[in-house]
């Protein structure tokens, strides 16, 4: 199967040396990469800015602003058979980016921000995307009902909830503990593990959901 991965953070510029951003490492898209390659799957990675040794045999596009990331995946999607959408992106952009850096001044210094597109949200309509979509969702509380809704909303087949809350799990940690919530209304828990092992029970669903009737 071709599957499209995204990762990391995205970065949207305030100007020429600073820039808005989060704490995503990309090591859970990159673990995912690594492992679908190992399954024997085709995987293009589509990767925010982070520190981390692209995967071998894996075609990495490098993009960073959400915008970038927008436009990677609707030229890509379309010849994937799954889509998983593990990247932390920026939901706002800085409307007029400075061209020159902002110098110093007293008091205060107000940032006026817009809504970057929602990548994840755009695959079923815009981009006419049918095959499997698995979105990921960070909460800090009320980890499952916000989870649930984001999987209608977006109109994925799973879901990977995720409590960005807690300190020693998600962001820049080598494990996690997460709840896999499918469309059919059924969930599944998975304990603290490290991401390679998580990435390996995703994609054994993806495979298992990619198998015609298994999607409803
Ligand atoms: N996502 C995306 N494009 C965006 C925002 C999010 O593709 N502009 C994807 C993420 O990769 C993830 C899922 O949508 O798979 C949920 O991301 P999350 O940040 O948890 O949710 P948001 O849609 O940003 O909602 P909120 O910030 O209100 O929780």
């Amino acid at each position: 199967m071709r599957i499209l991965i995204t990762a990391g953070p995205t970065r949207e510029p305030i100007d020429p040396v600073r820039y808005l951003s989060n704490r995503s490492s990309g090591k859970m898209g990159y673990a995912l990469a690594t492992v679908a390659r190992e399954r024997g799957h085709d995987v293009i990675l589509i990767s925010g800015p982070v520190s981390l040794h692209p995967p071998d045999r894996v075609e990495v596009v490098n993009v960073e602003t959400a915008q970038e990331m927008y436009d990677a995946v609707g030229e890509a999607i379309g010849a994937c058979e799954a889509a998983i959408f593990c990247a932390a992106v920026a939901d706002y952009r800085v409307v007029d980016t400075a061209i020159s850096k902002i110098k110093k001044s007293s008091g205060e210094l107000t940032l006026t921000l817009t809504a970057n597109p929602d990548i994840l949200g755009s695959c079923r309509e815009k981009f006419g995307f049918a095959g499997v979509l698995v979105g990921f969702a960070a909460e800090t509380e009320e980890l499952l009902a916000h989870a649930r809704a984001k999987l209608e909303r977006k109109g994925c087949d799973l879901l990977v909830a995720n409590d960005v809350g807690r300190k020693d799990i998600g962001f820049d940690q080598s494990h996690n503990e997460v709840t896999l919530l499918f469309r059919s209304g059924e969930s599944r828990w998975i304990p603290l593990e490290s991401k390679e092992k998580i990435a390996g029970e995703i994609l054994a669903e993806v495979e298992r959901l990619q198998a015609p009737g298994e999607r409803g």
